[in-house]
């Protein structure tokens, strides 16, 4: 629990890093680094969760070198702070499905079991994308039932696999389907060109759910995608396939809207946010915030920014924000309808944001796994039960 007196104070923040970042400079060590963990006081983000209410973390793990299961460190906050895993790669098609007759499981299961012996659920992501396909898929020819065919056995073989361990709780089936532009500017955006809607029309949608669901009839089943709570013709777009799955004669079993909330310091704005959750709440399913990591050194448009260091000051407008859109969860999302929280990442020097810039730190811990600002934002943000 966090104890009032130990509230993340700026003041006494802001003292204690220029002190440690002069200390840092003079002694020639990194100042990339913010050296003021110590008002931050977190024992366990989880624990703090209203109504058992998974907290997650994307993990790497198989064959990346900074696998969880081979990393002391990432175990420890792992452990401590989060009750839910997703695999940051390792459950994708490309690594699930890597030949038509052949699926390779155990990364996965190695996961799933360490999940499994630390008291944590595991989220599955995911089953059908445009991105992170084995060639074999994107090479296949064949016709619209071939390709349906193809769809419902790769689905199949995946979920079964994993129905009978109960730590696994949930999928993204369909992810990020919905394009990024309004093209045609009709307020509504488009679905997204991918193999699976060239060669089967937009009947896969449904089908990719109805095939997960007999797969795994106990599963969750989410629909998966970026930027939509900033952008309202993707979020419209969404809404519609939901709107459309719920009232089909035959209603399509899906469970939830998962937002990855891949967000920035200054977008979207937080009325925005809390908009979107509210419109996706009123679908009456599941909402949940899958991959949670905030840009600091990207604006809006996303142009880089110049910062070569985390800043004290920037560091506290991260925590500031997380605990804002936190609290925008929790208060437009009624409870029975809470999928969770989970960060995409542990550590920053771990995100996939630094693979296309060094200087981004969009976590909640730093380079070197120490707790920053952005996880008393989060903590603040869960503590503050309703
Ligand atoms: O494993 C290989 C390694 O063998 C090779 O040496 C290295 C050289 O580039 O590449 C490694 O694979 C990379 C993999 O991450 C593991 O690091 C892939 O090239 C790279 O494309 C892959 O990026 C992942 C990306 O999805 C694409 O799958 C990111 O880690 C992952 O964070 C990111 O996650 C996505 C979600 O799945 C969906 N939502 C957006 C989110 C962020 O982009």
């Amino acid at each position: 629990m966090i104890k009032a007196k130990k509230q993340f104070a700026i003041p006494a923040l802001l003292f204690m890093a220029v002190g440690a970042l002069l200390v840092a400079s003079c002694a020639g060590l990194d100042t990339r680094t913010l050296l003021a963990p110590a008002e931050i006081d977190v024992p366990s983000l989880y624990q703090l969760a209203p109504h058992d209410m998974p907290i997650g973390v994307a993990v790497p793990a198989g064959k990346a070198r900074n696998s969880l299961l081979k990393s002391p460190e990432r175990q420890v906050l792992v452990n401590q702070h989060f009750s839910q895993i997703t695999a940051e790669n390792i459950m994708k098609p490309s690594y699930l499905h890597p030949a038509a007759n052949r699926f390779f499981f155990a990364d996965a299961d190695a996961l799933v079991d360490y999940a499994a012996s630390h008291g944590k659920t595991v989220h599955g992501h995911t089953l059908v994308w445009h991105y992170g396909l084995p060639a074999w898929i994107v090479e296949f020819k064949g016709d619209a039932v071939a390709w349906s065919g193809l769809m419902a056995s790769h689905i199949t073989g995946i979920v079964a696999h994993f129905a009978d361990e109960d730590v696994v709780v949930s999928w993204d089936v369909l992810n990020e389907v919905i394009a990024d532009v309004d093209e045609d500017r009709d307020g509504t955006n488009d679905l997204r060109r991918s193999v699976w809607l060239d060669n089967i029309g937009t009947g896969y949608l449904a089908a990719a759910y109805r095939a997960a669901h007999a797969a795994d009839p106990d599963a969750e089943l989410y629909y998966n995608d970026y930027h939509i709570a900033g952008t309202p013709a993707k979020l419209n777009a969404v809404l519609d396939m939901v709107g459309e799955f719920q009232s089909d004669p035959d209603p399509v079993p899906i469970h939830g809207i998962a937002f990855q909330m891949h967000v920035r310091l200054d977008w979207p704005d937080i009325k925005q946010i809390k908009a979107s959750f509210a419109r996706a709440a009123a679908t009456g399913l599941k909402i949940k915030i899958s991959e949670l990591d905030m840009s600091v050194n990207t604006d809006r448009r996303g142009r880089r920014g110049s910062m070569k260091a985390l800043s004290v000051a920037v560091a506290v407008q991260q925590q500031k924000r997380i605990e804002q859109i936190i609290s925008a969860y929790l208060d437009e999302i009624p409870e029975a309808q809470r999928g969770g929280i989970s960060v995409w990442g542990i550590a920053d020097a771990d995100s996939w944001q630094r693979t296309e810039s060094p200087d981004e730190w969009p976590l909640l811990f730093d380079d070197e796994f120490k707790p920053k600002p952005a996880l008393q934002g989060l903590a603040n943000g869960l503590a503050r039960r309703r």
